[in-house]
């Protein structure tokens, strides 16, 4: 590479990370960053703008990096590298075909987002929101045997939907709490791994229709689109709960909050909505929900270790090494 490099970051990231990016060098010259700091996500004109001749990007899920982008950056555009594990706002067929690497943040968030995944579990079961919702409304209350019941999970069946490292974690997080685990998967995980995390594999049908709590955890694509649609919405049972923290349109928005008011399914646990951060407003006000703000990843360790892996990604394409976590 001839001259300082130039790597956009279309939002801001944690400073341990940014210190790494200001600190990297490529070919002994120093890197060029192009930081947005704004609150709001980045505009689309001004993406469009700022890419123009750099050599990486460093991008946030909020951005989509599609063919307009590329070719907004030019030939010399190196890499892409997405803070985030789900990478649905990447072109990466495009940004391959540009000649460039697209990289993501696999590892390093598993535990957090396995941890907002139980912590919706309990929240949907134990009916915990509601429950705070009266203390914060000044509602009285008291005591009572049959006060605020909710649902145990000891002994219940968890469904997993996409047993990788996030379903895993979770897998290992609620047999502790005593869940018995199904998982469906594209093909069953080595039989050791599911010795080991006492799952068995079954199929989506199966596993919707027996499980009680269901959790999704599989990547959107094409494929999972409205994969909860309400066809496979009524196969759950009556007192089942549906958790999803993976991305928003994997469910049918508007065919859960059908399932729901007509006690199709007992409750839903959402941390990431089909059109977000717009959330359905027939989930808002019901009380047989618990919605979170895409909070999966949200600690200040874990967003640290996702922007440190992304730029450090970032700076090995530019140093012509291999990147750490390519998507292929
Ligand atoms: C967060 O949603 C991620 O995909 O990293």
């Amino acid at each position: 590479m001839t001259g300082a490099p130039r790597v956009l970051v279309t939002g801001p990231i944690p400073g341990p990370a940014l210190d790494v990016l200001r600190e990297g060098n490529v070919d002994g010259a120093p890197v060029i960053v192009d930081a947005w700091d704004g609150d709001e996500p980045m505009p689309r004109a001004e993406l469009l703008q700022r890419s123009r001749d750099c050599h990486g990007i460093v991008c946030l899920l909020t951005e989509q990096v599609d063919a307009e982008v590329l070719n907004a950056c030019g030939p010399q555009l190196r890499v892409v590298a997405n803070v985030a594990v789900g990478y649905n706002n990447l072109d990466v067929p495009a940004i391959h075909e540009h000649g460039a690497v697209a990289t993501n943040t696999p590892g390093v968030l598993t535990d957090a987002t396995a941890d907002i995944a139980l912590a919706l579990i309990l929240m949907t079961t134990r009916r915990l929101g509601e429950g705070e919702r009266v203390i914060r409304a000044g509602e009285p209350w008291k005591w009572a045997m049959s006060f605020h019941l909710g649902t145990g999970i000891a002994g219940k069946r968890l469904g997993i939907v996409g047993m990788g490292a996030i379903g895993r974690a979770l897998a290992r997080r609620a047999r502790a709490c005593g869940m018995t685990i199904a998982y469906s998967n594209r093909r069953p995980v080595d039989p050791d791994v599911a010795a080991a995390l006492g799952a068995s594999f079954a199929s989506l049908d199966e596993l919707v229709s027996t499980s009680d709590v269901v959790s999704i955890h599989c990547p959107y694509t094409p494929d999972t689109h409205h994969l909860f649609d309400a066809a496979l919405l009524a196969r759950m049972r009556p007192d089942a709960f549906l958790v999803n923290t993976a991305r928003g349109p994997i469910i049918d928005e508007a065919a859960l909050v059908d399932a729901l008011e007509r006690q199709i399914i007992a409750g839903a646990g959402l941390d990431v909505f089909e059109h977000e951060p717009s959330v359905h407003p027939g989930l808002v006000h019901r009380d047989d929900v618990v919605l979170l703000p895409h909070l999966g990843s949200a600690t200040v360790e874990t967003r640290t270790a996702m922007a440190v892996l992304a730029v450090r990604n970032c700076l090995a394409v530019l140093n012509d090494e291999p990147p750490l976590t390519p998507i292929r």
